[in-house]
């Protein structure tokens, strides 16, 4: 720290070097360091044209709470980015707008971020990872329902359909939804034969489902997206107002600690604040249970409404 200190002094301008360590003293909590360098950025006229150095001027300003000062270099950023989709998409984090984020995830040619690709379904990581979510989803509907058969279901924020198959077994009839558009286009391509299954494109806090409808309402890591806590409280009662009375709301969620807020496309909620959202619209928690082979405070939270 003394070197960097040292460095600092002098009087020598170093873009690159000064938007790298801004951001790295901002994750490390030298907060004057970081406020200092983004000081002497900030003089500079005109803004910085190179999109990685904007993009981590941008990053330690939002950590910093200072979202509105970010705003001119999230834009810097946006416009030099080009098509480095990589870049594109952290950009996209800090100035986090569900429908634009999750169109753009899914429309990335990067593969591995996240593989809906009708042709990908042989990639391995993804094929294990919905295994092992298939194998305790089963436990847990086991547990809870036996072998009980749904007569109409809502999978909310369903992606690329990965958990359709194991819906569909569990349902009569099956209404898959998500924000975007390209999710929903994959999802309708990798379930090309569900009778009884349909895919909509729709934004939950926005569009609402059919009231009173649901036997079951499934969200599998949808909502803990929804990083606006009115927006989240919005999808929340959505879900509620859509259940049957005596119907199940069925959340897997990764959990923060209801403060950290550094990650634009998570939202912070804990789960004793989406028990108490639950219970503030009428629902009660019957089952809770950490997801199998997650160590990101994934949790499977399943509510009774009365
Ligand atoms: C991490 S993915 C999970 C997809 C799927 N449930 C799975 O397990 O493969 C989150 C999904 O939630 C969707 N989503 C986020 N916010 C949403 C909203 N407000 N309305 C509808 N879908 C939303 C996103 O578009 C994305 O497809």
């Amino acid at each position: 720290m003394r070197a960097i200190e040292k460095f600092l002094s002098l009087d020598r301008y170093n873009e690159a070097l000064f938007a790298r360590i801004a951001l790295a003293s901002t994750e490390m909590g030298n907060l004057n360091i970081a406020r200092d360098l983004l000081a002497r950025i900030d003089q500079r006229e005109p803004l910085t044209d190179n999109a990685y150095n904007a993009f981590r001027c941008a990053k330690a300003l939002v950590l910093l709470g200072e979202r509105a000062r970010a705003r001119a270099y999230i834009d810097q950023a946006k416009k030099n980015a080009g098509d480095n989709e990589n870049l594109r998409l952290e950009i996209a984090t800090l100035d986090y707008d569900i429908d634009e984020y999750w169109e753009m995830r899914y429309n990335t040619s990067q593969g591995e971020r996240t593989p809906v690709r009708v042709e990908d379904q042989s990639d391995e990581a993804y094929r294990q990872r919905t295994e092992l979510d298939c194998r305790f989803l089963e436990m847990v509907f086991d547990k809870l329902f036996g072998k009980a058969i749904f007569a109409l279901v809502a999978d909310c924020g369903c992606g690329s359909g990965r958990l359709t198959p194991f819906l569909a077994t569990k349902s009569e009839a099956l209404h898959s939804y998500d924000a975007s558009p390209t999710a929903i286009e994959f999802a309708r391509k990798n379930n090309p034969t569900l009778p009884g299954s349909t895919f909509n494109a729709a934004n939950l806090s926005k569009v609402a489902l059919l009231p009173n409808s649901y036997d079951l309402v499934f969200d599998f890591t949808a909502i803990q997206h929804v990083s606006d806590p009115v927006l989240w409280g919005k999808v929340f009662e959505n879900y509620v107002q859509s259940l049957k009375s005596q119907a199940h709301l069925f959340l897997v969620e990764s959990c923060g600690d209801d403060i950290d807020r550094s990650e634009g496309h998570m939202n912070s909620a804990s789960p004793e604040t989406y028990i108490r959202m639950a219970k503030s619209l009428g629902c009660t928690l019957i089952y809770s249970e950490a997801r199998t082979g997650s160590d990101d405070g994934t949790v499977c939270m399943v509510f009774l409404k009365n």
